[in-house]
């Protein structure tokens, strides 16, 4: 099957950065999310990247526009997924939630559909069993800044069937990524690995060992890391770090995954980094 049309779930700043890259690679998209007022905001995202490759001279003016008009946005879940040979789901990182979205894009897709999640940790398995199609339901794990960095970790669920992992690893080709292979387990590789540190540089602060200027400075000039854990955090959503370090903990049983509280308190205050203006920094 070739894919040609390609749906997003939730336009926040992954699913935004999945549509950008996805209408750049020609194909036909559509994205979604609850209000006008988020749809519009990824959009503008989209147009702010793409004005920005302008001004780079790295694309032509008509490219923009041409990559413009070949997506759509809807409020209506429905409309995204009956055009859809494949829905990329990027909405919040709880499980209760993105079941509830698969059961309806089982409902609505085509027969053909591939469903695919982009969740940062969550039991692809577990997504796919409220669904008729496990065979078809898969993980297709994009990293922030999704326009910036070339990987695509691509989940196996325990049905994942085998043209339906090909079909995707070849769509992240053509999206101009490269794909790993990830067997499903909590926080698959990139956030097994990535979050522990993130947590354990946030333990470093709760313990009063450094300021969070100083533990990052130490990864970025120590390390080489483009940005310290903290800013990445903030970058991330800390909403999102806290959601993956309970997958991780839950998942594994292991008390090395423990979230750090300062982690709670701040997701709990609202804090949850640059897309709220605050976290462990300010932002204008
Ligand atoms: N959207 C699109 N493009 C962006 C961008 C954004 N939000 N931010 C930066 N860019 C582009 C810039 O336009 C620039 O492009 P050109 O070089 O082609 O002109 C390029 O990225 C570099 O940007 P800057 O020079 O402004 O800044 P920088 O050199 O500091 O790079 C960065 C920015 C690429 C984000 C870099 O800081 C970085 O790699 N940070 C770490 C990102 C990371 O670790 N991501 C993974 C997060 S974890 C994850 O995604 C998984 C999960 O499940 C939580
Ligand atoms: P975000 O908060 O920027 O965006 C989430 C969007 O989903 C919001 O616009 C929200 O309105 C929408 N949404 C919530 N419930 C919805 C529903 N039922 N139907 C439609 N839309 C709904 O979050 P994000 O950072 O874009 O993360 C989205 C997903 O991508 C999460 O699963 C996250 O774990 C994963 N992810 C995040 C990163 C990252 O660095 N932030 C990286 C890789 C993967």
């Amino acid at each position: 099957m070739e894919i040609r049309r390609f749906s997003v779930i939730g336009a926040g700043q992954m699913g935004s950065g999945i549509a950008q890259v996805a209408a750049q690679a020609g194909m036909e998209v559509v994205m979604h999310d609850l209000e006008e007022e988020r749809v519009q905001r990824g959009l503008r995202g989209i147009e702010k990247n793409l004005k920005r490759s302008v001004d780079k001279g790295r694309i032509a003016e008509e490219e923009m526009t041409q990559v413009l008009n070949r997506i759509r946005t809807t409020t209506d879940l429905k409309e995204a997924a009956e055009h859809a040979d494949i829905v990329v789901e990027a909405v919040v990182e709880n499980m209760s939630v993105k079941q509830e979205v698969f059961r309806k894009l089982d409902e609505w897709c085509p027969e053909h559909a591939i469903l695919a999640s982009n969740t940062s940790s969550l039991p692809i398995t577990e997504i796919a069993a409220v669904t008729k199609r496990p065979e078809k339901v898969i993980g297709m794990h994009f990293m922030n800044p999704v326009p910036v960095m070339k990987l695509v970790e691509v989940i196996r669920g325990l049905a994942t069937a085998d043209e339906v992992y090909a079909e995707v690893e070849a769509l992240a080709r053509r999206m101009g990524k490269t794909p790993v292979e990830v067997k499903d387990f909590p926080g698959f590789v990139s956030n097994r690995v990535l979050m522990p540190m993130i947590n354990e540089a946030i333990y470093a602060v709760y313990e009063g060992v450094a300021t969070p200027e100083a533990v990052d400075e130490v990864m970025k000039l120590g390390m080489n890391h483009p940005m310290g854990p903290l800013t990445l955090a903030d970058f991330i959503g800390l909403d999102t770090c806290l959601y993956i370090m309970e997958t991780l903990y839950e998942g594994f049983g292991d008390p090395k995954y423990r979230p750090c509280p300062l982690l709670r308190k701040y997701v709990k205050a609202g804090w949850l980094g640059r897309k709220t203006g605050r976290g462990f920094y300010v932002y204008d």
